[in-house]
């Protein structure tokens, strides 16, 4: 979702006439986009906005706009000016469009401007202009590869997780309109895209918070009565460009019969589900406020691997959560085994300001968080290794992303199971083409590979 909302920074950046900066010490807007997930992710963008404010405020860069986004932009509201003294403006994750306008404020001189997301905000206001337009802005990693793209269908999260405080950040559920949707994703297409995300934090709550009804006038063909599986269906139908579909975050409880035929009959929908588990101890998630169990989380496992073949599950998992005790952890290390997830995201539990979990004490040691985190990470590769062993000598489907990110020389890409495919490039070969590879080497996180005849590259417009 961060990557996303960099990405749309960076354009609407571009679309008021500001350039790309060759390297950020020598540009003059500097936007840090941040996350208020866990603590260190804040401390992280705290240090970064300090070093830069500093170099403004001794003089050596003093004409240097130092901006921020993303959710730690609402958490601290005005209060973000007295931790990061000299900062030029802070601004709301859905109050993005106004970046612009503020950046020419602070280029003209004005500072500690603050502009919070007002009330059912969309981030869909009219483009600012901008002046100032011969400013060279810093766009750094992380944004997205050209054929891989994101595009928000529901804004913020109406569950209430014990720990988390995205919901606190981010405000309440909000689905967009499936012909804004279409609109945005046939932008996408345009600019490149074939592979795209659709996010939400909870996303299979698509159309089901209060004031959305799917528009009458959109038939569902297939039979879908559900807003996620109708939204995949219309996607699918109208944009042919699409080469494929997935969409991030899942809930267990939102693995309903219909969205599992959706993932199984409608071709553009990739075999692959992010499925957050957070924990297999039945005590642990009821003091997390999941709203499953162990058993409920399994049986949605079962459903998705019994209706969609192939299907790659991967998850998040938090360790140390407060009065997680080792048995507790145990149950979670047997929970990520039976799941047999593909990939795994392990989070050292951390207390954020607001959230009821923030009431108990964290007491779980940090060097027993680190151990409990190390020991999943070292399951989690064991179990990478053997079930990507098993696509070994198989010929698999890969959509071309570029150059690999370790060897310029092999190319990489991925397969609608969202597994990194690293292979030698064929003459012709372009990003957003898609070519077969046979699998030859397996790596917990990567398949290795060689490209197989017939190919029939598509031509990436
Ligand atoms: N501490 C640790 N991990 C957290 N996550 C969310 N809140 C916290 C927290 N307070 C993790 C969850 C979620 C992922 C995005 O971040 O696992 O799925
Ligand atoms: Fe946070 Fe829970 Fe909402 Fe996910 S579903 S964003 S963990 S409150």
């Amino acid at each position: 979702m961060n990557v996303r909302d960099s990405d749309l920074t960076a354009r609407r950046m571009r679309a008021a006439g500001f350039a790309d900066a060759p390297d950020e010490d020598v540009a003059d807007v500097v936007i840090v986009n941040s996350c208020s997930v866990r603590e260190k992710a804040e401390d992280k963008a705290l240090g970064k906005l300090g070093l830069l404010c500093a170099a403004r405020r001794s003089g050596r860069r003093p004409g240097l706009v130092v901006g921020l986004t993303g959710c730690m932009a609402n958490r601290l509201a005005e209060n973000v000016f007295g931790l990061v003294p000299g900062l030029s403006f802070s601004v709301g994750p859905r109050s993005g469009d106004r970046i612009p306008e503020l950046v020419d404020r602070c280029l003209a001189g004005e500072s500690g401007l603050w502009c919070p997301d007002p009330e059912g905000a969309t981030a869909h206001r009219a483009a600012a202009r901008s002046e100032n337009a011969a400013a060279r802005c810093a766009v750094g990693d992380p944004v997205s590869r050209p054929p891989c793209s994101y595009v928000t269908i529901l804004y913020g999260c109406n569950q209430r997780c014990s720990y988390c405080i995205v919901p606190h950040v981010r405000g309440s559920e909000e689905s967009r309109n499936p012909r804004d949707i279409l609109a945005e994703v046939r932008e996408e297409v345009r600019r490149g895209a074939r592979d795209v995300c659709l996010l939400g934090q909870s996303v299979m709550r698509y159309g089901r918070a209060g004031g959305f009804s799917w528009p009458e006038d959109i038939p569902s063909p297939m039979g879908f009565t559900e807003p996620l599986p109708r939204l995949l269906e219309f996607l699918a139908r109208e944009e042919p460009g699409l080469t494929r579909i997935r969409f991030t975050s899942g809930h267990p409880l939102g693995v309903t019969p219909e969205l599992v035929r959706a993932m199984r009959e409608i071709p553009q929908v990739c075999p692959h589900l992010h499925l957050p588990m957070q924990s297999g101890s039945d005590r642990i998630l009821r003091a997390m406020r999941r709203g499953y169990d162990r058993g409920r989380y399994m049986a949605a496992v079962r459903a998705l691997r019994e209706g969609v073949p192939d299907i790659a599950i991967t998850t998040d998992v938090i360790v140390g959560y407060p009065g997680e005790t080792d048995e507790d952890f145990e149950l979670t290390r047997s929970a990520m085994e039976e799941a047999g997830f593909d990939n795994a995201f392990v989070f050292k539990y951390s207390p954020r300001p607001g959230t009821a979990s923030a009431q108990l004490p964290d007491d779980v040691a940090d060097e027993e968080k680190r151990r409990r985190d190390a020991v999943l990470l070292a399951d989690q590769d064991a179990r990478g290794q053997r079930i990507n062993e098993r696509w070994v000598g198989r010929v698999v489907e890969v959509l071309v992303e570029g150059p690999s990110l370790r060897n310029a020389e092999r190319w990489s890409g991925r397969t609608g199971q969202n597994k990194i495919v690293v292979f030698e490039p064929p003459a012709g070969v372009a990003a957003g083409t898609s070519v077969r590879v046979k699998v030859e080497l397996a790596r917990p996180q990567t398949l290795y590979g060689t490209v197989v005849e017939p190919q029939e590259l598509q031509p990436a417009e």
